[in-house]
Protein backbone atom coordinates (compact mmCIF):
# COMPACT_ATOMS: atom_id res chain seq x y z
CA UNK A 1 0.00 0.00 0.00
CA UNK A 2 1.39 3.31 -1.02
CA UNK A 3 1.46 5.92 1.85
CA UNK A 4 -0.86 8.10 -0.09
CA UNK A 5 -2.93 6.21 -0.69
CA UNK A 6 -3.17 4.18 2.69
CA UNK A 7 -3.43 7.90 4.34
CA UNK A 8 -6.56 8.74 2.17
CA UNK A 9 -9.44 6.51 3.69
CA UNK A 10 -9.51 7.77 7.16
CA UNK A 11 -10.44 11.42 5.67
CA UNK A 12 -13.49 9.91 3.53
CA UNK A 13 -16.36 11.60 4.96
CA UNK A 14 -18.30 8.26 5.07
CA UNK A 15 -15.43 7.11 7.35
CA UNK A 16 -15.14 9.91 9.48
CA UNK A 17 -19.00 9.78 10.17
CA UNK A 18 -18.42 6.05 11.14
CA UNK A 19 -15.79 7.28 13.40
CA UNK A 20 -17.76 9.48 14.82
CA UNK A 21 -21.50 7.18 15.32
CA UNK A 22 -19.37 4.07 16.52
CA UNK A 23 -17.22 6.23 19.22
CA UNK A 24 -20.12 8.40 20.04
CA UNK A 25 -22.05 5.13 20.79
CA UNK A 26 -19.22 3.13 22.61
CA UNK A 27 -17.70 6.28 24.54
CA UNK A 28 -20.80 8.52 25.68
CA UNK A 29 -21.73 5.86 28.19
CA UNK A 30 -18.80 6.22 29.71
CA UNK A 31 -18.23 10.25 29.17
CA UNK A 32 -16.60 11.15 32.70
CA UNK A 33 -13.96 8.76 32.24
CA UNK A 34 -13.37 9.78 28.43
CA UNK A 35 -13.37 13.56 29.70
CA UNK A 36 -10.38 13.17 32.37
CA UNK A 37 -8.42 11.35 29.20
CA UNK A 38 -8.87 13.91 27.13
CA UNK A 39 -7.40 16.03 30.67
CA UNK A 40 -4.86 13.53 31.39
CA UNK A 41 -3.49 13.92 27.72
CA UNK A 42 -3.42 17.35 27.49
CA UNK A 43 -1.97 17.90 31.06
CA UNK A 44 0.72 15.24 29.86
CA UNK A 45 1.64 17.11 26.36
CA UNK A 46 1.04 20.69 28.14
CA UNK A 47 3.95 19.49 31.12
CA UNK A 48 6.08 18.07 27.91
CA UNK A 49 6.34 21.38 26.85
CA UNK A 50 6.65 23.55 30.13
CA UNK A 51 10.06 21.71 30.98
CA UNK A 52 12.19 23.14 28.62
CA UNK A 53 10.44 26.69 29.23
CA UNK A 54 11.47 25.94 33.18
CA UNK A 55 14.91 25.55 32.00
CA UNK A 56 15.38 28.47 30.02
CA UNK A 57 13.65 30.45 32.69
CA UNK A 58 16.23 28.92 35.00
CA UNK A 59 19.24 29.63 32.22
CA UNK A 60 18.01 33.39 31.79
CA UNK A 61 18.04 34.00 35.79
CA UNK A 62 21.32 32.01 36.52
CA UNK A 63 23.26 34.76 33.23
CA UNK A 64 21.41 37.63 34.81
CA UNK A 65 22.82 36.70 38.32
CA UNK A 66 19.27 36.58 40.08
CA UNK A 67 19.15 35.19 43.56
CA UNK A 68 19.77 31.56 44.24
CA UNK A 69 16.78 31.08 45.97
CA UNK A 70 15.02 32.15 42.46
CA UNK A 71 17.10 29.48 40.81
CA UNK A 72 16.19 26.87 43.62
CA UNK A 73 12.97 27.64 42.95
CA UNK A 74 13.01 26.57 39.41
CA UNK A 75 14.65 23.33 39.69
CA UNK A 76 12.53 22.23 42.13
CA UNK A 77 8.99 22.88 39.78
CA UNK A 78 11.00 21.56 36.81
CA UNK A 79 11.81 18.13 39.21
CA UNK A 80 7.95 18.33 39.63
CA UNK A 81 6.64 18.77 36.24
CA UNK A 82 9.11 15.65 35.86
CA UNK A 83 7.61 13.22 38.47
CA UNK A 84 4.14 14.80 37.60
CA UNK A 85 4.20 14.17 34.05
CA UNK A 86 5.42 10.22 34.60
CA UNK A 87 2.34 9.71 37.09
CA UNK A 88 -0.02 11.73 34.36
CA UNK A 89 1.53 8.89 31.50
CA UNK A 90 0.44 6.08 34.04
CA UNK A 91 -2.73 7.66 34.28
CA UNK A 92 -3.29 7.89 30.82
CA UNK A 93 -2.20 4.45 29.99
CA UNK A 94 -4.78 2.76 33.24
CA UNK A 95 -7.92 5.16 32.04
CA UNK A 96 -7.02 4.56 28.13
CA UNK A 97 -7.01 1.00 28.66
CA UNK A 98 -9.89 0.91 30.70
CA UNK A 99 -12.27 3.19 28.16
CA UNK A 100 -10.88 1.14 25.61
CA UNK A 101 -11.77 -2.27 26.86
CA UNK A 102 -14.88 -1.06 28.22
CA UNK A 103 -16.02 0.29 25.16
CA UNK A 104 -14.14 -2.73 22.46
CA UNK A 105 -16.26 -5.27 25.08
CA UNK A 106 -19.35 -3.22 24.56
CA UNK A 107 -19.04 -3.79 20.75
CA UNK A 108 -18.12 -7.04 20.60
CA UNK A 109 -21.15 -7.49 22.37
CA UNK A 110 -23.72 -6.30 20.75
CA UNK A 111 -21.75 -7.77 17.30
CA UNK A 112 -22.02 -10.82 18.33
CA UNK A 113 -25.83 -10.22 19.52
CA UNK A 114 -26.56 -8.94 15.93
CA UNK A 115 -24.72 -11.46 13.86
CA UNK A 116 -26.46 -14.20 15.91
CA UNK A 117 -29.67 -12.51 15.41
CA UNK A 118 -28.99 -12.35 11.44
CA UNK A 119 -31.07 -14.59 8.97
CA UNK A 120 -29.64 -17.87 7.54
CA UNK A 121 -29.21 -16.50 4.08
CA UNK A 122 -26.71 -14.27 5.66
CA UNK A 123 -25.03 -16.77 7.52
CA UNK A 124 -24.43 -19.49 4.78
CA UNK A 125 -22.93 -16.81 2.80
CA UNK A 126 -20.09 -16.49 5.12
CA UNK A 127 -17.77 -18.76 6.77
CA UNK A 128 -17.69 -18.95 10.42
CA UNK A 129 -13.96 -18.04 9.75
CA UNK A 130 -14.91 -14.61 8.49
CA UNK A 131 -17.75 -13.74 11.49
CA UNK A 132 -14.83 -14.73 14.08
CA UNK A 133 -12.87 -12.47 11.81
CA UNK A 134 -15.21 -9.74 11.94
CA UNK A 135 -16.09 -10.36 16.18
CA UNK A 136 -13.29 -10.96 17.10
CA UNK A 137 -9.64 -9.37 14.92
CA UNK A 138 -11.63 -6.47 13.76
CA UNK A 139 -12.94 -5.58 17.59
CA UNK A 140 -9.13 -6.31 18.72
CA UNK A 141 -7.75 -3.97 16.10
CA UNK A 142 -10.18 -1.27 17.46
CA UNK A 143 -9.75 -1.81 21.27
CA UNK A 144 -5.92 -1.30 20.48
CA UNK A 145 -7.30 1.73 18.51
CA UNK A 146 -9.59 3.03 21.59
CA UNK A 147 -7.06 2.24 24.37
CA UNK A 148 -3.65 3.50 22.77
CA UNK A 149 -3.08 3.81 19.11
CA UNK A 150 -6.32 7.20 19.72
CA UNK A 151 -4.22 8.61 22.49
CA UNK A 152 -0.80 8.29 21.13
CA UNK A 153 -1.82 10.05 17.63
CA UNK A 154 -3.87 12.35 19.56
CA UNK A 155 -0.53 13.22 22.18
CA UNK A 156 1.73 13.21 19.24
CA UNK A 157 -0.38 15.64 17.12
CA UNK A 158 -0.86 17.62 20.23
CA UNK A 159 2.93 18.11 20.99
CA UNK A 160 3.73 18.77 17.21
CA UNK A 161 1.10 21.62 17.66
CA UNK A 162 2.55 22.73 20.71
CA UNK A 163 6.12 23.59 19.94
CA UNK A 164 4.96 25.21 16.70
CA UNK A 165 3.21 27.54 18.35
CA UNK A 166 5.39 28.08 21.22
CA UNK A 167 7.94 28.58 18.84
CA UNK A 168 5.95 30.74 16.58
CA UNK A 169 5.68 32.86 19.86
CA UNK A 170 9.01 33.39 20.60
CA UNK A 171 9.69 34.34 16.99
CA UNK A 172 8.34 34.05 13.92
CA UNK A 173 11.23 32.62 12.41
CA UNK A 174 11.23 30.24 14.51
CA UNK A 175 7.75 29.18 13.98
CA UNK A 176 8.02 29.34 10.34
CA UNK A 177 11.93 27.62 9.84
CA UNK A 178 10.19 24.30 12.35
CA UNK A 179 6.83 23.90 10.70
CA UNK A 180 8.94 24.07 7.36
CA UNK A 181 11.12 21.22 9.02
CA UNK A 182 8.28 19.19 10.07
CA UNK A 183 6.81 19.02 6.92
CA UNK A 184 10.27 18.18 5.28
CA UNK A 185 10.56 15.43 7.89
CA UNK A 186 7.21 14.01 8.29
CA UNK A 187 6.88 14.03 3.65
CA UNK A 188 10.52 12.46 3.70
CA UNK A 189 10.26 9.51 6.44
CA UNK A 190 7.16 8.40 5.11
CA UNK A 191 8.59 7.48 1.84
CA UNK A 192 11.43 5.09 3.57
CA UNK A 193 9.20 2.04 4.69
CA UNK A 194 8.00 1.91 1.19
CA UNK A 195 11.01 1.94 -0.50
CA UNK A 196 12.82 -0.54 1.43
CA UNK A 197 9.38 -2.98 1.03
CA UNK A 198 9.48 -2.72 -2.41
CA UNK A 199 13.09 -3.68 -2.86
CA UNK A 200 12.35 -6.66 -0.13
CA UNK A 201 9.39 -7.95 -2.36
CA UNK A 202 11.48 -7.97 -5.54
CA UNK A 203 14.33 -10.25 -3.56
CA UNK A 204 12.24 -12.73 -2.37
CA UNK A 205 11.00 -12.92 -5.98
CA UNK A 206 14.34 -13.09 -7.69
CA UNK A 207 15.19 -15.92 -4.96
CA UNK A 208 12.53 -17.62 -5.86
CA UNK A 209 13.26 -17.59 -9.79
CA UNK A 210 17.03 -18.52 -9.04
CA UNK A 211 15.88 -21.77 -6.76
CA UNK A 212 13.50 -22.42 -9.55
CA UNK A 213 15.42 -22.43 -12.46
CA UNK A 214 18.08 -24.14 -10.23
CA UNK A 215 15.38 -27.00 -9.23
CA UNK A 216 14.33 -27.18 -12.80
CA UNK A 217 18.35 -27.63 -14.34
CA UNK A 218 18.96 -30.50 -11.89
CA UNK A 219 16.02 -32.37 -12.84
CA UNK A 220 16.50 -31.31 -16.30
CA UNK A 221 19.98 -32.64 -16.17
CA UNK A 222 20.51 -35.58 -18.62
CA UNK A 223 18.36 -33.36 -21.72
CA UNK A 224 20.48 -30.76 -20.38
CA UNK A 225 24.12 -32.53 -21.32
CA UNK A 226 22.95 -34.05 -23.96
CA UNK A 227 21.88 -30.92 -26.12
CA UNK A 228 24.65 -29.36 -24.38
CA UNK A 229 22.74 -26.63 -22.79
CA UNK A 230 25.11 -26.95 -19.27
CA UNK A 231 27.07 -23.59 -20.33
CA UNK A 232 24.13 -22.37 -21.19
CA UNK A 233 22.20 -23.19 -17.95
CA UNK A 234 25.33 -21.99 -16.15
CA UNK A 235 25.09 -18.35 -18.04
CA UNK A 236 21.70 -17.82 -16.72
CA UNK A 237 22.63 -19.06 -13.45
CA UNK A 238 25.22 -16.02 -13.38
CA UNK A 239 23.16 -13.72 -14.71
CA UNK A 240 20.13 -14.18 -12.06
CA UNK A 241 22.87 -14.60 -8.86
CA UNK A 242 24.06 -11.39 -10.08
CA UNK A 243 20.43 -9.78 -10.01
CA UNK A 244 19.81 -11.13 -7.18
CA UNK A 245 22.76 -9.93 -5.19
CA UNK A 246 22.27 -6.33 -6.91
CA UNK A 247 18.83 -5.88 -5.38
CA UNK A 248 19.67 -7.85 -2.16
CA UNK A 249 22.51 -4.52 -1.98
CA UNK A 250 20.07 -2.15 -2.71
CA UNK A 251 17.20 -3.68 -0.13
CA UNK A 252 19.64 -3.60 2.38
CA UNK A 253 20.57 -0.26 1.75
CA UNK A 254 17.13 0.85 1.60
CA UNK A 255 16.44 -1.03 4.96
CA UNK A 256 19.11 0.57 6.80
CA UNK A 257 17.66 3.81 5.60
CA UNK A 258 14.72 2.77 7.81
CA UNK A 259 17.06 3.68 10.96
CA UNK A 260 19.82 6.03 9.19
CA UNK A 261 17.47 8.44 7.84
CA UNK A 262 15.66 9.50 11.02
CA UNK A 263 19.13 9.79 12.54
CA UNK A 264 19.64 12.02 9.39
CA UNK A 265 16.25 14.19 9.77
CA UNK A 266 16.71 14.80 13.74
CA UNK A 267 20.35 16.04 12.95
CA UNK A 268 19.17 18.27 10.86
CA UNK A 269 16.91 19.73 13.05
CA UNK A 270 19.34 20.04 15.60
CA UNK A 271 21.04 21.93 13.07
CA UNK A 272 18.27 23.81 12.39
CA UNK A 273 17.57 25.07 16.21
CA UNK A 274 21.47 25.84 16.52
CA UNK A 275 22.01 27.79 13.17
CA UNK A 276 18.29 29.83 13.89
CA UNK A 277 18.79 30.34 17.80
CA UNK A 278 22.58 31.44 17.17
CA UNK A 279 21.80 33.72 14.48
CA UNK A 280 18.78 35.35 16.14
CA UNK A 281 21.30 35.09 19.58
CA UNK A 282 23.60 37.54 17.75
CA UNK A 283 20.77 39.47 16.45
CA UNK A 284 19.77 39.94 19.82
CA UNK A 285 16.17 38.40 18.77
CA UNK A 286 16.52 36.15 21.74
CA UNK A 287 17.98 35.00 24.70
CA UNK A 288 20.15 32.27 25.58
CA UNK A 289 17.67 30.47 27.50
CA UNK A 290 15.66 30.37 24.53
CA UNK A 291 18.45 28.98 22.41
CA UNK A 292 18.03 26.02 24.63
CA UNK A 293 14.71 26.25 24.51
CA UNK A 294 14.64 25.85 20.71
CA UNK A 295 17.33 23.35 21.13
CA UNK A 296 14.50 21.22 23.46
CA UNK A 297 11.98 21.96 21.81
CA UNK A 298 13.42 20.38 18.09
CA UNK A 299 14.86 17.22 20.40
CA UNK A 300 10.82 17.37 21.72
CA UNK A 301 9.83 17.33 17.63
CA UNK A 302 11.56 14.15 17.18
CA UNK A 303 9.08 11.55 18.70
CA UNK A 304 5.85 13.05 17.36
CA UNK A 305 7.40 12.69 13.63
CA UNK A 306 9.07 9.91 14.34
CA UNK A 307 5.87 8.09 15.01
CA UNK A 308 2.94 10.27 13.58
CA UNK A 309 3.77 8.14 9.74
CA UNK A 310 3.06 4.56 11.74
CA UNK A 311 0.20 5.59 13.73
CA UNK A 312 -1.26 7.41 10.98
CA UNK A 313 -1.05 3.54 8.90
CA UNK A 314 -2.46 1.79 12.39
CA UNK A 315 -5.08 4.36 11.72
CA UNK A 316 -5.88 3.17 8.64
CA UNK A 317 -5.86 -0.78 9.70
CA UNK A 318 -8.47 0.85 12.42
CA UNK A 319 -10.32 2.78 9.67
CA UNK A 320 -10.78 -0.79 7.79
CA UNK A 321 -11.90 -2.41 10.66
CA UNK A 322 -14.39 0.34 11.59
CA UNK A 323 -15.74 0.37 8.44
CA UNK A 324 -16.47 -3.51 8.24
CA UNK A 325 -17.75 -3.71 11.86
CA UNK A 326 -19.93 -0.84 10.69
CA UNK A 327 -21.11 -2.59 7.92
CA UNK A 328 -21.66 -5.48 10.03
CA UNK A 329 -23.80 -3.74 12.84
CA UNK A 330 -25.54 -2.15 9.78
CA UNK A 331 -26.40 -4.96 8.10
CA UNK A 332 -30.63 -6.10 8.74
CA UNK A 333 -31.68 -9.23 8.70
CA UNK A 334 -33.84 -10.61 5.62
CA UNK A 335 -36.55 -11.85 8.30
CA UNK A 336 -37.86 -8.96 9.94
CA UNK A 337 -40.55 -8.92 13.35
CA UNK A 338 -44.22 -9.19 12.16
CA UNK A 339 -46.71 -6.55 13.38
CA UNK A 340 -46.66 -8.85 16.70
CA UNK A 341 -50.37 -10.97 16.11
CA UNK A 342 -50.69 -13.56 18.54
CA UNK A 343 -51.25 -17.12 18.06
CA UNK A 344 -53.63 -18.65 19.69
CA UNK A 345 -53.47 -20.51 23.22
CA UNK A 346 -53.56 -24.82 22.71
CA UNK A 347 -52.12 -27.11 19.64
CA UNK A 348 -51.41 -25.02 16.71
CA UNK A 349 -53.12 -25.89 13.09
CA UNK A 350 -51.03 -25.76 10.14
CA UNK A 351 -51.47 -24.65 6.43
CA UNK A 352 -49.37 -23.96 3.96
CA UNK A 353 -51.27 -22.32 1.19
CA UNK A 354 -49.88 -22.58 -2.50
CA UNK A 355 -46.23 -21.75 -1.16
CA UNK A 356 -43.42 -21.45 -3.72
CA UNK A 357 -39.54 -21.18 -2.14
CA UNK A 358 -36.08 -21.12 -3.26
CA UNK A 359 -32.99 -20.72 -1.30
CA UNK A 360 -31.23 -17.35 -2.25
CA UNK A 361 -28.79 -17.38 -4.21
CA UNK A 362 -28.53 -21.16 -4.89
CA UNK A 363 -28.90 -23.32 -7.64
CA UNK A 364 -29.80 -20.11 -10.35
CA UNK A 365 -33.23 -19.71 -7.84
CA UNK A 366 -34.34 -23.16 -8.90
CA UNK A 367 -37.20 -23.46 -6.60
CA UNK A 368 -36.85 -26.22 -4.17
CA UNK A 369 -40.90 -26.05 -2.86
CA UNK A 370 -43.78 -25.23 -5.90
CA UNK A 371 -47.31 -24.46 -5.12
CA UNK A 372 -46.98 -26.47 -1.64
CA UNK A 373 -50.47 -26.71 -0.02
CA UNK A 374 -51.84 -28.52 2.83
CA UNK A 375 -53.63 -28.20 5.90
CA UNK A 376 -53.17 -29.77 9.16
CA UNK A 377 -55.92 -29.65 12.34
CA UNK A 378 -54.57 -28.80 15.55
CA UNK A 379 -53.20 -31.88 17.93
CA UNK A 380 -52.66 -33.99 14.32
CA UNK A 381 -49.71 -35.32 13.36
CA UNK A 382 -48.26 -35.25 9.23
CA UNK A 383 -46.11 -37.79 8.63
CA UNK A 384 -43.94 -36.22 5.92
CA UNK A 385 -42.06 -38.38 3.12
CA UNK A 386 -40.03 -37.83 0.35
CA UNK A 387 -36.99 -38.77 -1.54
CA UNK A 388 -33.61 -37.00 -0.14
CA UNK A 389 -33.36 -33.39 -1.71
CA UNK A 390 -37.57 -33.03 -1.96
CA UNK A 391 -37.71 -30.54 0.75
CA UNK A 392 -39.34 -31.63 3.68
CA UNK A 393 -36.27 -30.38 6.13
CA UNK A 394 -37.32 -27.35 3.99
CA UNK A 395 -40.72 -27.02 5.09
CA UNK A 396 -40.06 -26.91 8.58
CA UNK A 397 -37.63 -23.80 8.17
CA UNK A 398 -40.48 -22.29 6.53
CA UNK A 399 -42.34 -22.62 9.61
CA UNK A 400 -39.77 -21.81 11.99
CA UNK A 401 -39.35 -18.72 9.88
CA UNK A 402 -35.49 -19.34 9.08
CA UNK A 403 -36.59 -18.47 5.84
CA UNK A 404 -39.47 -16.21 4.07
CA UNK A 405 -41.49 -18.52 1.06
CA UNK A 406 -41.59 -16.01 -2.17
CA UNK A 407 -44.91 -16.60 -2.86
CA UNK A 408 -47.73 -18.17 -0.99
CA UNK A 409 -48.59 -17.96 2.86
CA UNK A 410 -47.40 -20.34 5.54
CA UNK A 411 -50.15 -20.09 8.29
CA UNK A 412 -49.48 -21.32 12.32
CA UNK A 413 -52.81 -21.29 14.33
CA UNK A 414 -54.40 -19.37 11.20
CA UNK A 415 -51.81 -16.31 11.45
CA UNK A 416 -49.55 -16.09 8.48
CA UNK A 417 -46.00 -16.49 10.15
CA UNK A 418 -44.78 -13.24 8.79
CA UNK A 419 -47.06 -11.15 10.89
CA UNK A 420 -45.95 -12.82 14.32
CA UNK A 421 -43.17 -12.02 16.30
CA UNK A 422 -40.52 -14.15 15.20
CA UNK A 423 -39.48 -15.20 19.16
CA UNK A 424 -43.42 -15.54 19.69
CA UNK A 425 -43.19 -17.92 16.75
CA UNK A 426 -40.11 -19.83 17.67
CA UNK A 427 -41.25 -20.25 21.28
CA UNK A 428 -44.55 -22.10 20.27
CA UNK A 429 -42.18 -24.58 18.03
CA UNK A 430 -40.03 -27.49 18.98
CA UNK A 431 -37.88 -28.73 16.32
CA UNK A 432 -35.73 -31.69 16.49
CA UNK A 433 -33.24 -31.64 13.72
CA UNK A 434 -31.36 -34.45 12.17
CA UNK A 435 -28.27 -33.43 13.49
CA UNK A 436 -28.18 -32.66 16.73
CA UNK A 437 -25.96 -29.39 18.30
CA UNK A 438 -24.35 -30.47 21.31
CA UNK A 439 -22.79 -27.75 23.33
CA UNK A 440 -19.25 -28.01 25.19
CA UNK A 441 -21.34 -27.01 28.56
CA UNK A 442 -22.85 -29.24 31.24
CA UNK A 443 -25.80 -31.63 30.64
CA UNK A 444 -27.86 -29.15 32.05
CA UNK A 445 -27.37 -26.25 29.97
CA UNK A 446 -27.02 -28.47 26.88
CA UNK A 447 -30.94 -29.00 28.13
CA UNK A 448 -32.02 -25.61 29.18
CA UNK A 449 -30.31 -23.64 26.43
CA UNK A 450 -28.82 -21.70 29.40
CA UNK A 451 -32.08 -20.82 30.99
CA UNK A 452 -31.24 -21.21 34.50
CA UNK A 453 -34.88 -20.71 35.29
CA UNK A 454 -35.88 -24.27 34.83
CA UNK A 455 -35.43 -26.21 38.07
CA UNK A 456 -33.50 -29.67 38.19
CA UNK A 457 -37.03 -31.38 39.24
CA UNK A 458 -38.22 -30.51 35.83
CA UNK A 459 -35.39 -31.69 33.71
CA UNK A 460 -34.41 -35.03 35.74
CA UNK A 461 -38.80 -35.47 34.65
CA UNK A 462 -38.00 -35.17 30.73
CA UNK A 463 -34.71 -37.43 31.24
CA UNK A 464 -37.30 -39.92 33.00
CA UNK A 465 -39.97 -39.05 30.74
CA UNK A 466 -37.68 -40.08 27.93
CA UNK A 467 -36.12 -43.49 29.28
CA UNK A 468 -32.82 -41.78 29.77
CA UNK A 469 -33.06 -42.25 34.12
CA UNK A 470 -29.99 -44.70 34.04
CA UNK A 471 -27.84 -42.99 31.62
CA UNK A 472 -28.44 -39.65 33.96
CA UNK A 473 -27.13 -42.15 37.42
CA UNK A 474 -24.30 -43.26 35.19
CA UNK A 475 -22.83 -39.73 35.01
CA UNK A 476 -20.18 -38.80 37.26
CA UNK A 477 -21.64 -35.41 38.76
CA UNK A 478 -25.15 -35.73 37.10
CA UNK A 479 -27.11 -32.58 35.74
CA UNK A 480 -23.30 -31.08 35.88
CA UNK A 481 -21.39 -33.34 34.12
CA UNK A 482 -19.76 -31.23 31.19
CA UNK A 483 -20.50 -33.01 27.82
CA UNK A 484 -16.99 -33.17 25.73
CA UNK A 485 -16.99 -30.64 22.62
CA UNK A 486 -19.15 -31.71 19.82
CA UNK A 487 -21.17 -33.74 22.13
CA UNK A 488 -18.34 -36.57 21.42
CA UNK A 489 -18.98 -39.43 24.04
CA UNK A 490 -22.91 -39.77 23.18
CA UNK A 491 -24.49 -42.16 20.74
CA UNK A 492 -26.85 -41.09 17.60
CA UNK A 493 -30.26 -42.14 19.59
CA UNK A 494 -28.85 -40.61 22.73
CA UNK A 495 -27.75 -37.46 21.35
CA UNK A 496 -31.26 -37.72 19.64
CA UNK A 497 -33.08 -38.58 22.84
CA UNK A 498 -31.49 -35.37 24.26
CA UNK A 499 -32.97 -33.11 21.72
CA UNK A 500 -36.18 -34.85 22.82
CA UNK A 501 -35.60 -33.70 26.17
CA UNK A 502 -34.84 -30.40 25.28
CA UNK A 503 -38.13 -30.13 23.07
CA UNK A 504 -39.73 -31.70 26.26
CA UNK A 505 -38.53 -28.68 28.38
CA UNK A 506 -39.85 -25.75 25.74
CA UNK A 507 -43.26 -27.66 26.09
CA UNK A 508 -44.23 -26.49 22.55
CA UNK A 509 -47.49 -26.68 21.00
CA UNK A 510 -46.75 -27.34 17.44
CA UNK A 511 -43.61 -30.01 16.82
CA UNK A 512 -41.27 -30.37 13.54
CA UNK A 513 -39.27 -33.69 13.89
CA UNK A 514 -36.74 -33.99 11.48
CA UNK A 515 -35.88 -37.63 11.82
CA UNK A 516 -32.64 -39.06 11.67
CA UNK A 517 -32.56 -41.56 9.04
CA UNK A 518 -29.85 -43.56 10.67
CA UNK A 519 -29.94 -47.14 11.58
CA UNK A 520 -30.32 -47.25 15.30
CA UNK A 521 -30.13 -50.59 17.04
CA UNK A 522 -33.89 -52.15 17.68
CA UNK A 523 -33.49 -51.43 21.52
CA UNK A 524 -33.46 -47.82 21.06
CA UNK A 525 -35.48 -47.37 18.24
CA UNK A 526 -38.07 -49.04 20.70
CA UNK A 527 -37.11 -46.41 23.23
CA UNK A 528 -37.01 -43.67 21.12
CA UNK A 529 -40.46 -44.52 19.81
CA UNK A 530 -41.90 -44.58 23.22
CA UNK A 531 -40.54 -41.17 23.85
CA UNK A 532 -42.02 -39.40 20.67
CA UNK A 533 -45.32 -41.03 21.34
CA UNK A 534 -44.81 -38.77 24.68
CA UNK A 535 -43.90 -35.94 22.91
CA UNK A 536 -46.27 -35.33 20.36
CA UNK A 537 -49.08 -36.19 22.98
CA UNK A 538 -51.46 -33.45 23.13
CA UNK A 539 -49.13 -31.13 20.36
CA UNK A 540 -49.67 -30.87 17.01
CA UNK A 541 -46.59 -32.54 14.87
CA UNK A 542 -45.38 -32.64 11.44
CA UNK A 543 -42.68 -35.61 11.44
CA UNK A 544 -40.48 -36.39 8.55
CA UNK A 545 -39.90 -39.46 8.65
CA UNK A 546 -37.72 -42.54 7.69
CA UNK A 547 -39.40 -45.56 10.01
CA UNK A 548 -42.53 -47.12 9.58
CA UNK A 549 -43.64 -46.76 13.80
CA UNK A 550 -43.76 -43.13 13.06
CA UNK A 551 -45.28 -43.04 9.90
CA UNK A 552 -48.03 -45.45 11.01
CA UNK A 553 -48.76 -42.76 14.41
CA UNK A 554 -49.21 -40.17 11.84
CA UNK A 555 -53.06 -38.64 11.17
CA UNK A 556 -52.00 -37.61 7.56
CA UNK A 557 -49.40 -38.56 5.09
CA UNK A 558 -47.98 -36.01 2.57
CA UNK A 559 -45.53 -37.35 0.15
CA UNK A 560 -43.07 -34.82 -1.79
CA UNK A 561 -41.49 -34.96 -4.95
CA UNK A 562 -38.75 -32.99 -6.27
CA UNK A 563 -40.74 -29.78 -4.50
CA UNK A 564 -44.07 -30.83 -5.32
CA UNK A 565 -47.17 -32.68 -2.96
CA UNK A 566 -47.21 -35.75 -5.20
CA UNK A 567 -49.69 -37.64 -2.68
CA UNK A 568 -51.94 -36.63 0.26
CA UNK A 569 -53.97 -39.18 2.76
CA UNK A 570 -54.09 -41.15 5.92
CA UNK A 571 -51.71 -43.99 5.40
CA UNK A 572 -54.76 -46.44 4.48
CA UNK A 573 -55.95 -44.30 1.36
CA UNK A 574 -52.57 -43.85 -0.13
CA UNK A 575 -50.57 -47.25 0.46
CA UNK A 576 -52.52 -49.76 -1.93
CA UNK A 577 -52.06 -47.14 -5.03
CA UNK A 578 -48.74 -45.15 -4.02
CA UNK A 579 -45.97 -46.92 -5.50
CA UNK A 580 -43.65 -43.98 -4.15
CA UNK A 581 -45.00 -43.78 -0.83
CA UNK A 582 -44.51 -47.82 -0.73
CA UNK A 583 -40.94 -47.38 -2.45
CA UNK A 584 -39.85 -44.64 0.03
CA UNK A 585 -41.12 -46.72 3.47
CA UNK A 586 -39.69 -49.72 1.75
CA UNK A 587 -42.23 -51.86 2.56
CA UNK A 588 -41.89 -55.35 1.89
CA UNK A 589 -44.82 -57.35 1.08
CA UNK A 590 -45.17 -59.24 4.31
CA UNK A 591 -45.58 -56.32 6.37
CA UNK A 592 -47.74 -54.73 4.12
CA UNK A 593 -50.01 -57.72 4.00
CA UNK A 594 -50.19 -57.77 7.56
CA UNK A 595 -50.61 -53.85 7.84
CA UNK A 596 -53.79 -53.87 5.57
CA UNK A 597 -55.11 -57.07 7.45
CA UNK A 598 -54.79 -55.70 10.38
N1 LIG B 1 -29.24 -23.85 2.81
C1 LIG B 1 -29.50 -24.25 1.55
N2 LIG B 1 -29.08 -23.49 0.52
C2 LIG B 1 -29.32 -23.85 -0.75
N3 LIG B 1 -29.98 -24.95 -1.11
C3 LIG B 1 -30.41 -25.77 -0.14
C4 LIG B 1 -30.19 -25.47 1.24
N4 LIG B 1 -30.74 -26.44 1.99
C5 LIG B 1 -31.27 -27.32 1.11
N5 LIG B 1 -31.09 -26.93 -0.16
C6 LIG B 1 -31.57 -27.61 -1.36
O1 LIG B 1 -32.98 -27.68 -1.29
C7 LIG B 1 -33.45 -28.93 -1.69
C8 LIG B 1 -34.34 -29.52 -0.63
O2 LIG B 1 -33.58 -29.71 0.54
P1 LIG B 1 -34.18 -30.30 1.87
O3 LIG B 1 -33.12 -30.22 2.89
O4 LIG B 1 -35.46 -29.62 2.16
O5 LIG B 1 -34.43 -31.80 1.46
P2 LIG B 1 -34.96 -33.02 2.35
O6 LIG B 1 -36.18 -33.49 1.71
O7 LIG B 1 -35.02 -32.62 3.77
O8 LIG B 1 -33.79 -34.08 2.14
P3 LIG B 1 -33.23 -35.20 3.17
O9 LIG B 1 -34.19 -36.32 3.19
O10 LIG B 1 -31.94 -35.59 2.56
O11 LIG B 1 -33.05 -34.53 4.49
C9 LIG B 1 -32.23 -29.76 -2.01
O12 LIG B 1 -32.08 -29.78 -3.40
C10 LIG B 1 -31.08 -29.03 -1.38
O13 LIG B 1 -29.94 -29.14 -2.17
MG1 LIG C 1 -33.89 -33.13 5.44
Amino acid sequence: MTGAAALAVPMRPMAVRRYFGLFGTYLAPQWPRALLLGVLVLGGVGLQLVGPQLVRGLIDAARAGREPWVLTETALLFLAAAVAQQVIAVGTGYVGADVGWTATKRLRTDLLAHCLSLDLVFHSARTPGEMIERVDTDVATLANFFSQLGIRLLSSVLLLGGVLVLLYREDWRLGLGFTTFAAVALAALRRVPAAAASRWRQVRQLGAELFGSVGEYLSGIEDLRRCGAVGYALRRFFELSRTLMRTDRAANMAGSLLWIAPIGVFAAGHALALALGGYLLGAGAITLGTVFLVFSYAELLRRPIDQINAQLQDLQRAAASIVRVDELLHTTSAIQDGAGRLLPPGPLSVELDRVTFSYPGADRGKPVLRDVSFRLEPGQVLGLLGRTGSGKTTIGRLLFRFYDAALGSVRVGGVDVRDVRVVDLRTRIGLVTQEVQLFHASVRDNLTFFDCGIPDGLIEGALRALGLEEWLRALPHGLDTVLPPGGGGLSAGQAQLLAFARVFLQDPDLIILDEASSRLDPATERRLDEAIERLLAGRTAIVIAHRLATIERADQILVLEDGRVAAAGTLEELLPDCQELRALMNFDDQRMTAHTAG
